[in-house]
């Protein structure tokens, strides 16, 4: 699939298509949290026509779809529409760029994404194609990542690369990644793209795992951003910044699991009447 031009949004795509199963064997049991929460941010109920924008293995439609909404699904990665539809065949699942949707205008009465507006290079392009393709009354919500203070997974590795690494490894340069976790910004960028009501959240959520190997191997082999920062750390960076990220997940065991809070914010809009 041809993909808007721009190294960011290439990395992005490159990464993607090669994470889908890892992703979803490690960071389903996590996004999931947030779906409940979206789904009535948006009023998903029977026959509600809802669009899931970078829907990734497909969980959000296929909740949405157990509320009796009738659900398309839209990722640009290939490997997670073949994912989504893998998991939950019968459910439409289509290419397609987030920030320029082959899409109707007014074509949805609800328009979701969780966690997809931080992967984005031009995330406002994003959030101006889901108001074009809600109808008038429709709703918008999304969800990113909290601060790494407050959700502490993203804490522990950004905090060990930075006493132990470098943040300058040669990206592609991308938008901030926390820019959307502070409600301000979101609720402004929503109403400069003429939404209203635009309100914000925050959603508790825990992810459990094994051990800081655990988090650091996650981190590693099913992300892109985060994979790509640790995989250009040199091998002694790397080791350290191991040791750093062991240590501090040890600070959250509880027994057997080590509980890190990981919430998330939700923001949520309408698109006026008329
Ligand atoms: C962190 S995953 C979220 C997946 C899923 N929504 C979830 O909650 O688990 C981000 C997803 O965004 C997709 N994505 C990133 N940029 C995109 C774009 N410009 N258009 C469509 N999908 C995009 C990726 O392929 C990936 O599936």
């Amino acid at each position: 699939m041809k993909q808007q031009p721009g190294p960011f949004h290439d990395f992005e795509h490159a990464g993607w298509e090669n994470v889908a199963e890892e992703y979803d064997r490690r960071f389903g049991e996590l996004t999931a949290q947030s779906i409940g929460p979206l789904l009535d941010a948006v009023g998903a109920a029977a026959g509600v026509q809802l669009l899931d924008v970078a829907c990734g293995p497909g969980y959000l439609a296929a909740a949405a779809s157990r509320r009796s909404s009738a659900v398309v699904g839209v990722d640009f990665s290939s490997a997670m529409v073949a994912q989504a539809t893998r998991m939950h065949p019968g459910l439409d699942f289509r290419l397609g760029n987030a920030e320029k949707l082959d899409l109707p205008g007014h074509s949805f009465d609800a328009v979701v994404m969780n966690f997809g507006m931080l992967h984005l290079a031009r995330p406002e392009s994003a959030v101006a194609e889901a108001f074009r393709v809600l109808r008038p009354g429709g709703r918008y919500a999304f969800t990113v990542w909290d601060v790494p203070e407050r959700a502490v997974g993203f804490g522990i590795i950004l905090q060990s690369i930075q006493m132990h690494g470098s943040m300058e490894v040669g990206l592609p340069t991308g938008p901030p990644f926390f820019r959307f976790s502070d409600p301000e910004e979101s609720k402004r960028t929503l109403t400069a793209a003429g939404f209203v009501n635009a309100q914000t959240l925050q959603v508790p959520q825990v992810w459990r795992i094994e051990s800081g190997e655990d988090l650091l191997t996650t981190f590693r082999t099913a992300a892109v951003r985060t994979a790509a920062l640790l995989n250009h750390q040199t091998p002694a960076a790397l080791k350290r910044i191991r040791e750093e990220v062991i240590a501090r997940a040890e600070k959250f065991r509880r027994g057997n699991a080590i509980d890190l809070p990981m919430p998330a914010v939700l923001a949520s809009a309408l698109r006026p009447a008329t």
